[in-house]
C-alpha cells in the first residue's frame, strides 16, 4: 500500500489553500504552486489567518499553527513536485486549461507518485488519459471551506487501480474527513444536484421572480439552506458555476442543464463573486450589497 507522506498542491486559489492547510494540519509536507506567483503568497496569508481562526476557537493550538504553516513549502516550479507522493491538482476548472497542467506536471514526478484532481465536473477518466499514469490518477473532490467541509468525493477513472484507490481513501481519512464514492458521471453526486439549483436560483432573478435578496432569503429562511443559493453561487465562483453547468450539459445533453444567460453574462463582466469583489453581491463595502 502507498502511503502518503509529501503532497504536491498544483493551483493556489481558493481549493488550493484549504487542501494546504488540511493536508498540513495533518502532518504532511506540502508544496504549492501555482502560475500566477503572486498567488502564492496571498495563498500562505489565507492558510495563516484561516489556522489563527482555528486557534481564536480553541480548535488547534498555538504550535499546531506554527507547525502547520512550517510545512508549507512555495514552490516556484514543476520540479519542486519530484519526490512528492501525490500531486493534487486544483486549477481553473477548464478541461483545457487542466489538461495542459497535467501534461506539464508528470514529467516532474517520480513514477510512483499519485495524481489527484479536484475536479467538481470534469470527466475522471479523460483527464486520466492526458497523463502517464491513468492508474494512478483518481478525483479526490474537496468541498468549499476545505478546513470546515466534512465530506471528499473519490471518483476513479475507468484505469485508476485499487492500490490508488485505498490510498487515496486512507489520505482521506487520515485528514479526519468522510469518503463518499461516486461514479464518474459529469459533476459527481454533490456538484450534480447543487448547481442546477444555483442555477434555477439564478433563471429565478433572471426572469424577474425575486431580487437577489428576496431568493436568498427564501431559500434560507423557507428552505433552512445555511446560505441563498446566489450568495453560495459566489462563495463557490460563478466561473467555476459556469464550468460545471457547461459540463453537465454538454456531458448529459439535456437541456434541462442549461446554463442561465444571466450567469453566462457576469461571468463576461469578470464578476466572478467573492474571489473578485463582486458577483450577485458587491463586497467591496463593509457589508455585502446585492448587484440586482
Ligand atoms: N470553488 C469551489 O467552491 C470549489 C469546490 C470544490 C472544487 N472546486 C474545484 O477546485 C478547482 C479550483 O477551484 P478554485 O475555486 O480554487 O479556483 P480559483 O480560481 O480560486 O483558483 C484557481 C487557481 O489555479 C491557478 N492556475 C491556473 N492554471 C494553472 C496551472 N497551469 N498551474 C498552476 N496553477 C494554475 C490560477 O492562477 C488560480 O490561482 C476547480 O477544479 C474547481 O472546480 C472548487
Amino acid at each position: 500500500m502507498v502511503e502518503i507522506r509529501s503532497v504536491g498542491v498544483m493551483g493556489a486559489g481558493q481549493m488550493g489553500s484549504g487542501i494546504a492547510h488540511v493536508c498540513a494540519l495533518a502532518g504532511l509536507d506540502v508544496g504549492l504552486y501555482d502560475v500566477a506567483r503572486d498567488r502564492l503568497e496571498a495563498c500562505l496569508n489565507v492558510v495563516s489567518a484561516n489556522l489563527s481562526r482555528q486557534v481564536a476557537s480553541k480548535k488547534i493550538t498555538e504550535e499546531q499553527r506554527r507547525e502547520a504553516l512550517s510545512r508549507i513549502k512555495l514552490l516556484t516550479d514543476l520540479e519542486g513536485f519530484s519526490d512528492t507522493d501525490l500531486v493534487i491538482e486544483a486549477v481553473t476548472e477548464n478541461e483545457t486549461i487542466k489538461r495542459k497542467a497535467l501534461s506539464q506536471l508528470c514529467p516532474e514526478l517520480k513514477p510512483e507518485a499519485m495524481i489527484g484532481t479536484n475536479t467538481s465536473s470534469v470527466s475522471i477518466t479523460r483527464l486520466a488519459a492526458s497523463t502517464d499514469r491513468p492508474e494512478r490518477f483518481i478525483g479526490i473532490h474537496f468541498m468549499n471551506p476545505v478546513p470546515v467541509m466534512q465530506l471528499v468525493e473519490l471518483v476513479r477513472g475507468i484505469a485508476t487501480e485499487d492500490e490508488t484507490f485505498e490510498a487515496a481513501r486512507n489520505f482521506v481519512s487520515k485528514l479526519g474527513k468522510t469518503v463518499a464514492v461516486s461514479e464518474d458521471f459529469p459533476a459527481f453526486m454533490v456538484n450534480r444536484i447543487l448547481l442546477p439549483m444555483i442555477n434555477e436560483a439564478i433563471y429565478t432573478l433572471y426572469e424577474g421572480v425575486g431580487t437577489v435578496d428576496s431568493i436568498d432569503t427564501a431559500m434560507r429562511l423557507g428552505a433552512n439552506h445555511p446560505m441563498g443559493p446566489l450568495q453560495l453561487a459566489d462563495f463557490i465562483g460563478l466561473d467555476t458555476c459556469l464550468s460545471i453547468m457547461q459540463v453537465l450539459h454538454d456531458g448529459l445533453a439535456d437541456s434541462k442543464y442549461r446554463p442561465c444567460p444571466l450567469l453566462v453574462k457576469y461571468v463576461e463582466a469578470g464578476w466572478l463573486g467573492r474571489k473578485t469583489q463582486r458577483g450577485f453581491y458587491d463586497y467591496r463595502g463593509a457589508t455585502p450589497v446585492p448587484t440586482r
